[in-house]
């Protein structure tokens, strides 16, 4: 039995992106390993939510982890920051990771570009506090996108570099994990190479969009006149629209529009339309979901107990261990 562990920043509603690059294979996971699956709170603060913010993004996610079937009876899911020893451990992995390493990192650098009046020390460390999310419960298998891939190896690195200074194999190496298929990247609707939370307006369909307003995204889609000549190679945006109807649609349905397109004789509007009812189809069972859970806050306030209490425990085993292993020790 291996462990696995993954995570979801809580910076707003879960897209398609979000389900298929972390959430849906570790829904079969959870039967047959040790799984635990939080909700990165901490981590959101790099952005400076409100108060108010803060906690409905937190509660959100969870509805959301739950709605898609996670089960937390059988998986530890989890909060953060109900997990203060995860903080500890990233003090105590921050003596470890080098000013060069964190700012070479490409999301530290994105993040710096993007909002460049808010470069604060938590946002170069990032990739320390992810490596502490992992290792505190000294797990193995990390289901993600692939725009984790980096953060990953920074975890490895953290890691590896404990147990050579302590000359011991404590912390076992995490990999990213997507069932033995390459990790996924689902695209934006708008053109761009990734669907993201905070991309903008009809870039991400979330979860929890209501038929009408998936419908409208779609139809949105950036798209382009047509292909002149046959099999000709697609445009990023095409692209797109073909990787979105892979994971929702059916093979056939995915054969004949690309039979449509290698023919020039696509028709985008057909297209979308088609997309569109198959994201409503695969939302819809989770829309509904959402609603239900998301108002019965008795139920979120077990979820969350039950999940803190299991994590905990996890947890304090392992800052024990390696206060122990730096030497620590009672007086
Ligand atoms: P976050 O919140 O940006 O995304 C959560 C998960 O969803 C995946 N993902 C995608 N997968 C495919 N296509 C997309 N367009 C797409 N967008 C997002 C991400 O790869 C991720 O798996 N740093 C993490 C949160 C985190 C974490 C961890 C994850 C904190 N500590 C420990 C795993 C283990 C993040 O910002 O993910």
């Amino acid at each position: 039995m291996e462990t696995v562990l993954s995570g979801i920043r809580s910076t707003g509603n879960l897209h398609l992106g979000n389900y298929f690059g972390a959430i849906k294979n570790f829904i079969k996971m959870q039967h047959e390993h040790r799984c635990y699956f939080f909700i990165a709170d901490y981590h959101s603060l790099t952005t400076h939510p409100t108060p108010e913010d803060l906690h409905q993004n937190v509660k959100q996610v969870l509805v959301e982890y739950l709605a898609a079937g996670i089960d937390p009876e059988v998986a530890t899911l989890y909060i953060q920051s109900d997990v203060p020893e995860v903080a500890e451990l990233y003090l105590l992995l921050n003596m470890n990771a080098y000013m060069g390493e964190l700012e070479r990192c490409t999301t530290f650098k994105d993040k710096a570009r993007k909002q460049s009046d808010n470069i604060n020390a938590g946002l170069l460390t990032y990739p320390v506090l992810m490596a502490a999310d992992i290792l505190i419960h000294r797990a193995t298998k990390v289901p993600v996108g692939k725009d984790q891939e980096q953060h990953l190896e920074m975890a490895r690195t953290f890691g590896k570099r404990f147990n050579r200074m302590y000359n011991n194999e404590y912390f076992p190496e995490p990999y990213a994990f997507n069932f033995g298929v390459d990790l996924i990247k689902i695209p934006g609707l708008d053109g761009s190479t990734k669907m993201g939370k905070s991309e903008g307006e009809g870039n991400a369909v979330f979860l929890a969009d209501d038929p009408k307003t998936i419908q409208k995204k779609i139809m949105r889609a950036v798209t382009d006149s047509g292909p002149t000549e046959k099999n000709q190679p697609k445009p990023q945006a095409i692209e797109n629209i073909f990787n979105i109807m892979q994971v929702v649609s059916t093979q056939d349905t995915l054969n004949y529009f690309e039979d449509k397109y290698n023919s020039c004789e696509i028709r985008y509007g057909d297209m979308k339309k088609q997309l569109a009812e198959d994201v409503i189809a695969f939302t819809a069972p989770l829309r509904e979901k959402i609603l239900e859970i998301g108002a019965d806050d008795v139920y979120l306030s077990k979820v969350a107990r039950m999940g803190a209490e299991k994590a905990r425990e996890s947890a304090a085993k392992t800052v024990k261990e390696v206060r122990e292993i730096i030497g620590f020790k009672p007086f």
